[in-house]
């Protein structure tokens, strides 16, 4: 386990272990898509990690699609952002904001503009979302024109550039998990005619030129990607071909020089082998649910550069004085993952406090 106490490099930055804490959603930011004021907070008291990926924030209106999630487009989005950033900068922490754009995982009631969602094609995921007004299924979004789709490219650079003057040290497009960039992969919620869509070159595209166009923004030492091949939630099936389209995908990213790729695993062993090989710049790996006695492992077999843990951290602020110690770990509170304020967010006990209790 020691190896995951020692520094990395991550673009053009030497962090001060291997562990990183994965992107999650809070859903506590304002209305207008600020961070909320105990953003700075929660994030500060996990600094001790050597990277935070921030919960998933919308790179545009359209890019919305859960209640409250924060946004980094706006003046009052940098604003926010750089009071949050600061505080984990003071405490010698680093943080990649993660651009999330939901794609057709959108509801109209969520949305600062309550438009219809837009997505690859006008295919509904098949699930419900909870909204103001409670759970609703999700419609049919838009498909993007074209030019659309040019446009949402350079949305995403423009948000990567608003990361940066709120003081990020890079940004994390979110091509996993259902998601846009994950929509474009997939034949079941992608059945363009256009360059993006069909082959898998097409379906790839939008994913290569979102990275492109930010690493030609801030600088591809500052900008990431995470993926989640195999990942069938929420209606998406990416075929027979779903492991060969990642092959390709992952080998021409690599060739952009990126900080990392972060990969949300599935359990494709094989193709993870495959991605490796394939990858030459650092490699996040988050495995699901990772049981305690296997936390390291990845990072002593070479598998991996860094590891990346959600809910441990969400629920221990100390997570990394807890792992040293060999110390047991709150455990987190489902209830409390999405919405509200203070209880579930700012108030696990650190292990001095645990003790003292
Ligand atoms: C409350 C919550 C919110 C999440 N939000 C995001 C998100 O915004 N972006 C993302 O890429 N993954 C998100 N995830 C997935 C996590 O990053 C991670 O992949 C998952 O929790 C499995 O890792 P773990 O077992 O270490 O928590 C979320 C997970 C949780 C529990």
């Amino acid at each position: 386990m020691n190896q995951l106490f020692t520094p990395v490099r991550v673009g053009r930055y030497t962090l001060q272990n291997r562990l990183a804490m994965a992107p999650m959603t809070r859903s506590r930011a304002e209305f207008d898509g600020t961070p909320g004021a105990l953003a700075g907070e929660y994030y500060a008291q996990r600094a001790d990690v050597g990277l935070i990926v921030t919960e998933g924030t919308q790179p545009s209106d359209d890019g919305q699609g859960y209640l409250t999630t924060p946004g980094i487009y706006t003046d009052a989005h940098v604003a926010g952002w750089r009071e949050v950033i600061s505080a984990v900068h003071a405490k010698g922490g680093r943080v990649f904001i993660q651009l999330m754009h939901a794609g057709r995982m959108s509801h109209p009631d969520n949305t600062p503009h309550h438009r219809q969602g837009v997505a690859p094609s006008a295919i509904a995921p098949g699930a419900p979302m909870f909204t103001v007004k409670g759970m609703q299924d999700i419609p049919v979004p838009r498909a993007l024109t074209t030019d659309e789709v040019r446009q949402t490219i350079a949305d995403f650079r423009h948000a990567a550039r608003r990361a940066i003057e709120a003081g990020a040290d890079g940004v994390e497009i979110h091509g996993a998990n259902a998601y846009l960039v994950h929509q474009f992969f997939a034949p079941s919620a992608n059945v363009r005619t256009d360059a993006y869509g069909g082959s898998i070159e097409n379906r790839a595209r939008f994913a290569i030129e979102v990275a492109t166009a930010i690493a030609d923004e801030i600088g591809a030492d500052r900008t990431a990607i995470r993926l989640s091949p195999g990942m069938t939630l929420w209606g998406i099936d990416e075929g027979a071909e779903g492991p060969d389209l990642y092959r390709y995908l992952v080998a021409e990213l690599d060739k952009l020089g990126l900080a990392y790729l972060h990969i949300a695993h599935q359990g494709n062993e094989a193709l993870l082998a495959d991605i490796r090989k394939h990858w030459k710049q650092t490699l996040i790996l988050n495995r699901a649910g990772r049981p305690r006695e296997q936390i390291g492992a990845d990072v002593t077999s070479g598998l991996a550069d860094l590891e990346a843990y959600g809910q441990l951290i969400l629920a221990n602020p100390d997570f990394v004085a807890r792992l040293k110690a060999n110390a047991p770990m709150n455990q987190a509170d489902r209830t409390t993952f999405f919405g509200g304020t203070a209880r579930g967010y700012v108030d696990y006990p650190a292990l001095s406090e645990a003790v003292m209790a």
